[in-house]
């Protein structure tokens, strides 16, 4: 039978050079005989993203519990896409996902949302078989040039999403880096230089290019 795609997720801080990363995973992925999509979330192209983009941008306000149920609405919109890519062979490249919309809003003070509410909208989503979480200490984030406008990008809240990133990734870790449902979680250190970012995470994709045995499993389930 033929193998599935994998489903590998980039997550980090803000200015942990993320974007950049995915941007060059995505180019080593393309030079593969196999297909890849990426997707980012948020995805703001949709009627929900629309609606996290404004809160973002603080155009709008919503309630703390809105807006994580609208992060994760924009997750579930496309889940049954990444399955079917999966299925049919594609890599799936995920920017963020359910770990963010864990780590983002549990973090929150004034809001009080535990860390089981953030994660239970979450649970059964299409699970990735590889989460590569580049993590950097938020002031040597800072000293990178600054953060940006939107909500969130703030160095003290960016020690509390650390602080999250680093309980999901312990969870996910409990099982000799292989967790039962929530496939492998891999933290890397952003701070060093760009290519060897870079090199670290290949060596951590290049076993899946060709392709997955196991099924696709569901977040937390
Ligand atoms: P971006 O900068 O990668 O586009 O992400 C936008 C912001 O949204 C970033 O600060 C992280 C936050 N976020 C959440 O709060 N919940 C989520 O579910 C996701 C995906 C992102």
């Amino acid at each position: 039978m033929a193998k599935r795609g994998a489903f590998i997720v980039i997550e980090g801080l803000d200015r942990s050079g993320k974007t950049t990363q995915t941007g060059r995973l995505l180019e080593q992925l393309e030079q593969r005989d196999r297909p890849v999509q990426l997707f980012k979330f948020p995805d703001r192209t949709t009627a929900i993203g629309k609606m996290i983009d404004g809160y973002l941008r603080s155009q709008s306000d919503l309630d703390d519990r809105a807006i994580h149920l609208l992060f994760s609405a924009n997750r579930w919109e496309i889940a049954s896409t990444i399955t079917n890519l999966l299925a049919s062979g594609t890599t799936v490249l995920a920017d963020r996902y359910a770990f963010s919309g864990i780590a983002f809003s549990a973090s929150k003070v004034t809001a009080g949302l535990t860390y089981e509410w953030c994660r239970s909208p979450e649970i059964g989503l299409p699970a990735p078989d590889l989460t590569v979480f580049l993590d950097i200490d938020p002031e040597k984030a800072r000293e990178r040039g600054g953060y940006g406008d939107e909500r969130y990008e703030k160095e003290e809240v960016q020690k509390r999403v650390r602080g999250v990133f680093d309980r999901i990734g312990k969870e996910m870790g409990s099982r000799a880096g292989e967790s039962e449902s929530g496939g492998r979680w891999v933290t890397v250190d952003a701070g060093h230089e760009k290519d060897i970012v870079q090199g670290i995470i290949w060596r951590l994709v290049e076993p899946l290019m060709n392709g997955v045995e196991n099924p696709l499993m569901r977040l937390w389930e």
